[in-house]
């Protein structure tokens, strides 16, 4: 069969390199890809937005399963489109999909089905905003622009005086456009976080083992957010009593209320955890997996992920199926550009990522990568996700940072401490 991934970063490189492996796949294209996934896949030219030329070149090539990658084509409508030409996708609906596209949504459900979350209020007119967080609010906030921001329109107040600048940002000075029609003012939460991934069909849920982002830009969380600096699996915080946890809280209610709001949802169900001391809340879902904990969820993923998902797209059941991890963590660094996660530098010429990728148990995932006169060169924040196995979380992590070392770009810089927090929880 022939398979389609839609999007261009570390993740959609994990997704090519792990269908690649399947015996079901012969042939796997990427829309528009990158240098790195050129080596698993065949990339094509089209861009993740453009859903009319997608839609065109997956009914030319008679696409057997189209995996969509990123949150944007998803929230767009770009299922549906897939959808009502025949044609299997593997994600969510547009509607669906505003789990993630919108705050206010996702909190309206998780409120309606007695998920725990941070208690909330949602304002569209700034002043309102401001009264409630002046008059109102106790403690700290987390002050959340209502739409996508690709992870950057949150802030995480540590004085009144920030939440109010961040209402001012986000409502007024309009930092994220449309996103900041509206806000959601939160109680902030202590714990420490968790990524819980899941496949769901519309009745039935496969988890992914348990993982960690690190959100923010240097070591020990400090600095602005990001998309992600790296991640590991499992994550310790989420011992076995926390999935069950997790899964009878959150992810079960969650299915549930999805399906009587009249939503068949089939896809990526990602919930973003605080793990606290009464359990856990969610912070955020997400529609799609993470990047980067795609990386090494995949790199650990010891099943044929291509059944599970060809089964949710065609509209059956995973109930039979399986996803299974190997019991060895894995570790991802990532390697980012010259001003990430601001403007960045472009075109700076990469060394060393086959060395790198000759150490055992390493795979070197692309993201803001292309050629240039055969070379590998810079071409976004994010560039590389360094992923390394190890048959323990210190293992794996040394090996990820040794082949860390033998890459080079300028202005190339990584946090030293992924995975430091779980050492000493695990084995
Ligand atoms: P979100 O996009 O909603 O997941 O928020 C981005 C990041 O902000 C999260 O990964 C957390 O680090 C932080 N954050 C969001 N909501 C809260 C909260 N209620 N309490 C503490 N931290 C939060
Ligand atoms: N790594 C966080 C995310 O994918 O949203």
């Amino acid at each position: 069969m022939r398979v389609l991934v839609i999007g261009s970063g570390g993740r959609e490189h994990a997704l090519c390199w792990k269908i690649a492996q399947s015996p079901l796949v012969d042939e796997v294209f990427c829309a528009p890809g990158n240098a790195g996934i050129a080596e698993d896949a065949v990339c094509v030219d089209i861009g993740s937005d453009d859903t009319a030329g997608l839609l065109r070149f997956a009914k030319d090539n008679a696409f057997d399963l189209t995996v969509v990658g990123p949150e944007a084509p998803l929230v767009g409508g770009i299922a549906d489109a897939f959808l009502a030409e025949g044609l299997p996708v593997f994600g969510p609906g547009a509607t669906g999909a505003m789990l993630e596209g919108s705050k206010a949504f996702a909190k309206d459900l998780m409120s309606r089905c007695g998920i725990p979350t941070a208690a909330y209020r949602t304002f569209s007119d700034a002043s309102k905003a401001r009264e409630y967080v002046e008059k109102e609010a106790r403690g700290n906030v987390v002050v959340k622009a209502d739409g996508l921001a690709a992870g950057k329109g949150v802030v995480v107040a540590r004085t009144r005086e920030e939440a109010l600048q961040a209402i001012e940002e986000i409502m007024a000075r309009r930092a994220f456009g449309a996103a900041g029609d509206r806000v959601v003012v939160e109680e902030m939460l202590e714990g420490e976080e968790a990524s819980f991934i899941a496949v769901c069909d519309g009745e039935n849920v496969l988890s992914f083992a348990s993982s960690q982002d690190h959100k923010r830009l240097l070591d020990n969380d400090e600095g602005p957010n990001t998309g992600g600096m790296g991640a590991y699996s499992p994550a310790p915080v989420v011992d076995v009593r926390m999935e069950g946890l997790v899964m009878d809280r959150v992810i079960e209610p969650l299915v549930w209320g999805l399906k009587k709001a009249g939503i068949t949802y089939r896809g990526v169900l990602y919930a973003g955890l605080m793990i606290t001391d009464e359990g856990p809340f969610v912070l955020e879902f997400n529609v799609r997996m993470g990047d980067p904990e795609t990386q090494p969820l995949l790199v650990r993923c010891a099943s044929d992920i291509v059944p599970v998902m060809l089964e949710v797209a065609r509209g059956g059941s995973v109930k039979s199926l399986r996803i299974d991890s190997s019991a060895g963590p894995a570790v991802c660094v990532v390697a980012a550009s010259e001003g990430y996660p601001g403007p960045v530098v472009k075109g700076r010429v990469i060394e060393g990522i086959e060395e790198a990728a000759k150490i055992e148990g390493v795979k070197v995932f692309h993201a803001g990568t292309t050629l240039r006169d055969k070379r590998f060169v810079t071409n976004g924040g994010r560039v590389l996700g360094v992923t390394a196995t190890g048959d323990t979380l210190t293992g794996a992590i040394a090996k990820a940072y040794s082949a860390v070392s033998k890459i080079s770009f300028e202005g190339m810089h990584y946090r030293r401490d992924i995975g430091k927090k779980a050492i000493g929880r695990m084995p």
